[in-house]
């Protein structure tokens, strides 16, 4: 495979990954409207690889001038990355999640067969799984049961990748459902760039590390795990962009539709993320204890033994290399990509 549609390429993860393809000599097209990315992010990636990738802002929603990419490429495979992913705001605005969500991945589907383009690999969540009845989390552990409508459409693209899968027999398809993301490039050029407050931990605490936020809230410490707080699978973006890769390899055996949990296996409390944070830098975090956030769980982490078996690929990278790499992106880069 040679030509690889990135939607979404502009992103946290899918830069990242747009790196990794082009130093394995992929050629690469991205897809995003910006609608949560920067254009800088091109910049940073040639400074990184020597290659700008070729660039269109198009929602994937938009089917007509989606296919015109499709007519002037030959695609072997997309990486479908594009998506809105903040559970706060798709409470807020269900309608948009589903419409920009499903939809893009409907529109894809539909030029994929239309333009007979065989592999995809699409970015699924751990929020699939809904309230965990057991960890670590294994790929045929029940999904639904979502709290929110983010998540609600996860189980749903995975439910139209599925009837997608029994009407195209001949289609590869690897679902991949990342756990907790965190850390930047070891360059410090590309990061994680969140627009206002990060609901998210690592951005909340490099930005109490940077001096943007006075004290980090810990939502809770009277969960059932080691220390009371939280405890989350958290998996460095530089291993999630090999296990992209990984899976490219494998929809080259064609294996059908297949799911692959992308974490770590490790479960990491909110604290002992803190103080592996302060440990790395050396800087003080300040933090209260704050009340739960809805809809939280008390421990979510991968059975990632899966990945290992079939795709060869484990995480390589552990929290330290995280706290140090989201620490450089962040110090660098004190207001993420706006100068
Ligand atoms: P991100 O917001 O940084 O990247 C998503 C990109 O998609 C953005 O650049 C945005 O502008 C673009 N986009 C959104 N809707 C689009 C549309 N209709 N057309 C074209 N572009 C569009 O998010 P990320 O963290 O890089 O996440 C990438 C994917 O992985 C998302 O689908 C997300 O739901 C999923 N995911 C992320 C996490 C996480 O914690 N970051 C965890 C699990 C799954
Ligand atoms: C959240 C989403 C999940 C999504 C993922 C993307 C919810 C309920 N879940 O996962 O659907 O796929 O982000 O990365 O929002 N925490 C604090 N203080 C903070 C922020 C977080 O204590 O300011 C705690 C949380 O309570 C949690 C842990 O840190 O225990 C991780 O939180 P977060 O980074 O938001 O990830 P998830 O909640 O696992």
């Amino acid at each position: 495979m040679k030509t690889i549609l990135v939607t979404g390429g502009t992103g946290y993860i899918g830069s990242h990954t747009v790196v990794s393809l082009i130093e394995n000599n992929y050629e690469v097209i991205i897809v995003d409207n910006l609608s949560n990315s920067k254009l800088e992010v091109l910049n940073r990636i040639e400074k990184i690889t020597g290659k700008k990738p070729v660039f269109y802002q198009i929602s994937v929603q938009n089917k007509d001038e989606m296919r015109q990419i499709f007519e002037k490429y030959h695609i072997d495979a997309i990486i479908h990355f594009a998506g809105l992913k903040s559970v706060k705001e798709s409470v807020e605005k269900p309608d948009l999640y589903f419409s920009n969500n499903v939809g893009s991945s409907k529109v894809l589907l539909e030029l994929m067969d239309e333009y007979n383009v065989k592999n995809l690999v699409f970015s699924s969540s751990a929020t699939v799984y809904g309230v965990p009845k057991r960890v670590p989390l294994y790929e045929d552990d029940p999904i639904g049961g979502c709290t929110n409508p983010y998540g609600q459409t996860k189980v749903d693209i995975e439910i139209l990748l599925n009837e997608y899968y029994k009407t195209h027999k001949d289609s590869n398809i690897a679902i991949l459902r990342y756990f907790n993301p965190i850390g930047a490039h070891s360059s410090g050029l590309i990061g994680e760039d969140p627009q206002g407050v990060p609901n998210n931990l690592m951005p909340y605490i490099t930005q109490v590390a940077v001096g943007r936020l006075p004290y980090l809230n810990i939502n809770g410490n009277d969960y059932k795990t080691v220390d009371g707080t939280g405890v989350r699978d958290y998996i460095h973006v530089v291993d999630l962009a090999s296990g992209h890769l990984s899976a490219l390899k494998k929809l080259e055996e064609k294996p059908g539709l297949v799911i692959y949990n992308l974490g770590t296996g490790k479960g990491t409390s909110v604290l002992e993320l803190v103080h592996a944070f302060e440990k790395a830098n050396k800087i003080k975090i300040p933090y209260v204890i704050a009340p739960r956030r809805p809809g939280d769980v008390d421990e979510n982490y991968a059975n990632c033994d899966k990945a290992w078996k079939e795709m060869g690929w484990k995480a390589k990278l552990d929290i330290v290399d995280a706290c140090r790499d989201s620490w450089r992106w962040q110090s660098k880069n004190p207001n993420g990509y706006d100068k």
